[in-house]
């Protein structure tokens, strides 16, 4: 698709060099061109500048005066593939039971397995389909999305050919995530070393000969999976071409962003319980640390300590977390907004955490999260706004008109 976009109030995130991710201070930086065009050729970011450069070209031309554009979101953190949903859980919680006596009763993941496992391949994909169509109305250009709800080798491969299926049909950046060690299923109850043994022995093969999975993600938390079940999961994916995201540190600190770190794994997610330790062992890695926001709000846990691992240098994403138990939002404007909010993040880091370091969170830089040329034009065009701050202020809102992806409008189904 070619497209030019002309009179752009402000062009939002514009990188001439390119950047891996932001960590820091310069994650309070946000470069902006105002009164700016941008042109789009095969779905790609081929210029942009101020409009006294704007080039004199036949093509489609979108009038934006008044409006920003800004790269899409980039979502590193999803579990969109997922049957029925948990409301009862919800109302148990508002009547006082806890997130963990539920999950312990066979409640939370467990229950969301059993749903999953007797959901037709054809359902699962169409309740998985409405959510990605819902996010990418948000605004929302590259996603990462988790198996984790099977439990079992049948359940977990339909989910990722799930996904599979969803990367073939819809024009977003798909990364897929084998988290077969989200829980102990009710099956293995007494030997989770067995159930690692069968993720590892018989799943990851079949993972890899049909190549359904980018990613490997392990829950490292008391109660879950522990620090050497977890040293052992990763290596395991390594050894089947998977690169490590962990979720850890989400209910207590015991030392997993430390086995991550050993491993090179490409994020760490969740992080409501940081200790000053862990704080200091991302530092000067490349290891992308992933605030959850949604998941502290609608769990009543703690925020991610943003300000004091941005101020200690670190770089951070946000992410929605989009699942049926502990964040069941997919709103990448909500979680900006909360984590100017809540986390005190500046729209400008909240904006960088959300695009470019977001992206760097699934291996994407190079294709999405700012706008540069030859990256996907995956974009968001604001409604008329006055600054880029509304973009947070207007929290349970959102400001945006129009998605592009690929350089082509994405209407409403
Ligand atoms: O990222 N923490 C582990 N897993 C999910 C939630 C699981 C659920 O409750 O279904 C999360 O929060
Ligand atoms: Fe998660």
């Amino acid at each position: 698709m070619n497209v030019l976009f002309i009179n752009i109030k402000e062009l939002i995130q514009v990188r001439e060099t390119p950047i891996a991710f932001l960590s820091g201070k310069e994650m309070n930086v946000l470069p902006t061109l105002k009164n700016a065009f941008l042109l789009v050729k095969k779905g790609l970011i081929a210029d942009f500048g101020l409009m006294e450069n704007c080039p004199d070209i036949e093509i489609k031309t979108i009038d934006a005066t008044g409006k920003m554009i800004l790269p899409s979101w980039c979502d590193s953190h999803t579990h969109i593939v997922y049957a029925g949903n948990r409301e009862g859980e919800f109302v148990a919680r508002i009547r006082g039971r806890s997130y963990k006596e539920i999950a312990d009763n066979g409640g939370g993941i467990l229950n969301s397995a059993k749903r999953l496992q007797t959901t037709s391949d054809e359902d699962l994909y169409q309740q998985s389909k409405m959510r990605l169509e819902e996010i990418i109305q948000l605004g929302t250009g590259a996603v990462e999305i988790k198996s984790g709800y099977g439990l079992t080798k049948d359940a977990e491969l339909k989910m990722l050919r799930v996904i599979k299926k969803l990367k073939e049909k819809y024009p977003l950046q798909i990364k897929a995530t084998f988290l077969g060690a989200h829980a102990v299923p009710t099956a293995y109850k007494d030997n989770k070393s067995g159930y690692i043994q069968m993720l590892i022995a018989d799943i990851l093969p079949a993972i890899q000969k049909e190549n359904l999975a980018d990613f490997i993600d392990v829950f490292c938390e008391t109660g879950y999976f522990s620090i050497a079940d977890t040293q052992q999961i990763l290596e395991a994916g390594k050894k089947h071409g998977l690169v490590g995201k962990i979720h850890v540190n989400q209910f207590t600190a015991i030392g997993g962003i430390q086995v991550g770190i050993e491993n090179n794994v490409l994020s760490v997610d969740h992080l409501e319980e940081m200790r000053t330790e862990d704080i200091d062992a991302l530092k000067n890695t490349k290891t992308m640390p992933v605030a959850l926001p949604s998941c502290s709000y609608f769990l009543s846990i703690p925020y991610t300590p943003a300000r004091k691992m941005i101020d200690a240098g670190l770089p951070l994403a946000l992410a929605t977390d989009y699942n049926p138990g502990s964040a069941p939002s997919g709103n990448m404007n909500f979680v900006v907004a909360t984590a100017c909010i809540k986390m005190k993040m500046t729209p400008e880091e909240a904006i960088n955490a959300a695009t470019i370091n977001g992206a760097y969170a699934m291996g994407l830089q190079d294709k999405v999260g700012s706008i540069s040329k030859g990256k996907f034009a995956n974009l968001i065009l604001t409604k008329a706004i006055n600054s880029y701050h509304f973009i947070p202020y207007s929290f349970g809102n959102h400001a945006i008109e129009k998605v592009f992806l690929k350089g082509e409008i994405i209407k409403k189904s």
